[in-house]
């Protein structure tokens, strides 16, 4: 497999991908919603995961996709190269902010993470890697993230992972909010992996994630260092819905340990 072609291959389809939603808000989109009224999609999400499979499958016609939108293949297992694609990560933003949603994109080969690009299409941020080379934004290595304590942290969790839900206990996460530095929500994934492998924020963590948020993501925080598990401590799930943190080294460990209890 020639990882270099493909890795030039898939960073200017993603580039082109950006500029296709970049033109749609010359348009009116249209807004439907999925499992309840606040899981939004749009025309643009659709198309734009079309517009990837197309060109994925005549010019690599072996490879697999697995996309948000459900255009791609079915996936039972991890076996061969498969693509895995978050269109638009951050629909809610898309809709409501025109920005702070990204193009996700991870490539695997047999369930390791190969290639990773993360999107910021409105600010023209890229972030990538490729296993065993680095992490880049733009055309700058990242450097390897270093330890810091949960009192200098700031954690990027959603609100309602920390208000009363039946997912986890209140107390010890409430707790961790209390002894960080600060939190924050951007209401993308992608981003927000993007931001941990940037030392932008220090920690990631969400209770219901799916593989097309975390493939791209996961393979550019790996090579600064970042461990990414769900919040049982084992490897991301890539096949399923699955709870998810992603931190620097140490934190990751002080977060589960201490304020991690799943119901
Ligand atoms: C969502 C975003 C959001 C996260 C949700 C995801 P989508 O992805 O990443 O930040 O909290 O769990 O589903 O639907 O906008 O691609
Ligand atoms: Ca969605
Ligand atoms: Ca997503
Ligand atoms: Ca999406």
């Amino acid at each position: 497999m020639n990882w270099g072609t493909i890795d030039k291959y898939a960073k200017s389809l993603i580039k082109e991908a950006g500029h296709k939603i970049r033109v749609s808000f010359f348009n009116t989109i249209d807004v439907d919603t999925k499992a309840d009224a606040n899981d939004l999609v749009t025309n643009i999400d659709k198309a734009i995961e079309q517009f990837f499979i197309s060109r994925i499958q005549s010019d690599f016609p072996n490879h697999f996709v697995l996309g948000e939108e459900g255009f791609g293949d079915d996936i039972r297992s991890l076996d061969g190269v498969i693509w895995l694609l978050d269109p638009i990560d951050g629909t809610m933003n898309f809709v409501h902010q025109k920005r702070n949603f990204a193009i996700s994109l991870g490539i695997y080969c047999d369930g390791v993470g190969m290639l990773g690009y993360i999107y910021d299409v409105m600010n023209d941020d890229f972030y990538h890697a490729a296993k065993g080379e680095g992490a880049y934004y733009n055309d700058e290595k990242l450097p390897m993230l270093e330890v810091t304590p949960l009192s200098e942290a700031i954690i990027g969790v959603n609100a309602s992972w920390v208000a009363p839900n039946r997912r986890i206990e209140n107390e010890p996460i409430a707790d961790m909010v209390h002894k960080c530095r600060g939190t924050r929500s951007y209401g993308s994934a992608a981003m927000e992996l993007a931001y941990v492998s940037s030392g932008r924020i220090d920690a990631y963590l969400s209770l219901r994630l799916s593989p097309w948020d975390i493939a791209g993501g996961m393979v550019i925080a790996e090579e600064v260092g970042a461990i990414g598990t769900n919040l049982k401590g084992e490897k991301p799930n890539l096949l399923n819905q699955d709870t998810f943190i992603v931190a620097r080294p140490g934190l990751h460990d002080e977060i589960l340990r201490n304020h991690i209890r799943l119901k």
